[in-house]
């Protein structure tokens, strides 16, 4: 049962809920019969704000070029920052949009996004903006980062650059968020050999947790950078990707609690070294999952996220959808009211067509006809037409 305000007001077995609540009138009733509730997928990490697709790179590294040698030859970020200065905020907003409607029927209801292909201030502000814009007109939830430092913008070294993000972008970005103008909640940096180098990211990090943002970044990709080390001193929320983590990375992250953002789809569309999901897991890491959809990695769905952390990363179904629901919330720090099905928390649900609620992740591509309901606050955002016929 959920109430009017969008929280979940008990949860329990037919019966007695029909008992507990005999005298109440409901504005709508699902029959879930025979189906499974779940709560709403929660998607850690993802940049969905661009103009410029990048197939063209997708074809040049199915014939094996890498993505640092892309990156390094003025590709990649580099060439997705180049389109998206040139797009207008409506173009942006338009687009975003649209891909977060095919995240909401993938089942997510609460998605972090990123800014970071701008570079400048202005394209950032432009970034955060359209994702504020967003947030106030779609139902899904939205968590938003600046990531100013996702590269090091082309005719600047990374002290110049890192210089510019500490005494230009974070006090103007302080200033918006006092004022009401902008809501900004977390600050990242992609943390890599040939991007930005630990000090670096450290002066970054810790202006920005200065200026009241929780950290959560881009770590140990693909070297190990001692990222997790740096995250855990500096109290991070969360670290991504960690596909290269020391084994010391992974006890301090356990110590400090600090999620584990694993990120399936670049690990296996860029053919990396898998994270150590496994060793994270027992030895008491938060390992939370994310779609990281952006030009390199085009994934919307966080079912075919759980499916590949099952088979590539060895999760078990339970660990993924975990993963997926109240660690990811844990890492955008909204697990208090986020990612579970409690009385009191936002009802944010799915409704699953299948007595089984694993065929969500074992159908791989197959959530466009196994989720049923995309619930927000209680409000069905999403009715899939094509589950009443099944
Ligand atoms: O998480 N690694 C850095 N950032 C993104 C990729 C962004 C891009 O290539 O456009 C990631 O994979
Ligand atoms: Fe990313």
């Amino acid at each position: 049962v959920v109430g009017r305000d969008g929280r979940i007001k008990a949860v329990g077995q037919a019966d007695v809920i029909r008992h507990q609540f005999s005298g109440a009138t409901f504005e709508r009733i699902i029959d879930c019969s025979g189906k499974c509730v779940l709560p709403g997928l929660v998607d850690a990490h993802t940049h969905p704000v661009w103009a410029g697709d990048r197939v063209h790179e997708f074809a040049m590294k199915l014939a094996g070029a890498s993505y640092m040698e892309i990156h390094q030859a003025g590709g990649g970020i580099h060439f997705t920052v180049e389109h998206t200065r040139k797009a207008t905020e409506e173009e942006l907003l338009s687009t975003f949009r649209h891909r977060l409607e095919r995240m909401q029927r993938a089942g997510s209801t609460l998605v972090e996004c990123k800014s970071g292909y701008g570079l400048s201030l202005e394209t950032e502000l432009k970034m955060l903006r359209v994702i504020q814009r967003a947030q106030g007109s779609l139902d899904i939830g939205i968590s938003s980062t600046y990531c100013g430092a996702h590269s090091v913008p082309k005719g600047k070294t990374a002290a110049e650059a890192t210089d510019d993000i500490v005494n230009h972008h974070l006090p103007k970005l302080r200033e918006l968020q006092q004022s009401g103008e902008i809501h900004v909640d977390n600050i990242d940096v992609f943390c890599e050999k040939g991007v930005f180098d630990l000090e670096s990211t450290r002066r970054i990090l810790q202006a920005g947790k200065d200026a009241g943002l929780q950290i959560n970044f881009h770590g140990d990709e693909l070297h190990p950078m001692r990222s997790a080390e740096l995250g855990a001193e500096l109290g991070a929320r969360a670290i991504s990707h960690l596909e290269e983590v020391s084994d010391e990375g992974i006890t301090a992250m356990a110590r400090a609690k600090c999620a584990a953002v694993l990120l399936p789809t670049t690990a296996y569309m860029l053919r990396l070294k898998q994270p150590r999901a496994r060793k994270m897991l027992e030895e008491g890491v938060i390992v939370a999952l994310g779609s990281d959809f952006n030009p390199n990695a085009y994934c919307l769905s966080m079912p075919m996220v759980m499916h590949l952390a099952c088979v590539n990363m060895k999760m078990s179904m339970n660990e993924a959808l975990a993963a997926a629901t109240i660690n990811a919330a844990y890492a955008l720090g909204k697990s208090d009211t986020h990612g579970s099905i409690e009385a009191g928390k936002q009802g944010d649900l799915l409704v699953i067509n299948s007595a089984r609620w694993e065929h969500l992740i074992y159908q791989f591509g197959g959530h466009d006809s196994l989720i049923d309901y995309v619930i927000v606050k209680g409000k069905v955002i999403y009715q899939n037409e094509r589950c009443g016929t099944m």
